[in-house]
């Protein structure tokens, strides 16, 4: 009996070292593509509205129904607000000056530096 819970938690701690060690490389990467650091984006978003107009995984109170989900889908979208091909860099455009690129969408231009618009795209395609 003991032999077997012993087992089962070296079983259950493995499956959460390689979940860990997946979600560190999926941020890695996100990093990487978008020039940000994932990590500094949630305080970013809180003080900068995008909190009180999305649903945002993993971001306290982030339970807006303005625009679209912001989740694990995100990644999988060929549009970013329906006209931009969905890269990095559009991304980046988009969360600094929305408007610029549609002067007919809600979402308006938040005037983040270039660098915060980074940490949250790369915040936001490492969701999963
Ligand atoms: C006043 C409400 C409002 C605020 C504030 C806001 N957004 Fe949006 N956002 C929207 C709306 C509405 C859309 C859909 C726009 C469209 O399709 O024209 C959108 C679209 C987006 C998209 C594209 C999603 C997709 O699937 O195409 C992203 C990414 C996004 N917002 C991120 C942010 C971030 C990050 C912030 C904060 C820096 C933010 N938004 C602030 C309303 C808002």
């Amino acid at each position: 009996m003991i032999i077997a819970v012993c087992i089962l938690l070296v079983v259950a701690g493995g499956a959460l070292a390689l979940w860990a060690d997946r979600a560190r490389r999926v941020q890695q990467e996100a990093d990487a593509a978008t020039g940000g650091v994932g990590a500094r984006a949630i305080p970013i978003m809180l003080a900068n509205g995008c909190a009180g107009c999305h649903t945002i995984t993993g971001v306290p109170g982030a339970v807006g129904h303005v625009g679209p989900r912001l989740d694990a889908s995100l990644s999988d979208r060929i549009y970013v607000g329906g006209v931009l091909a969905n890269n990095p860099e559009n991304m980046i455009r988009w969360i600094r000056s929305a408007r610029d690129v549609n002067p007919h969408t809600a979402m308006p231009s938040t005037g983040i530096t270039e660098q915060q618009a980074r940490d949250i795209a790369a915040y936001l395609y490492a969701l999963r």
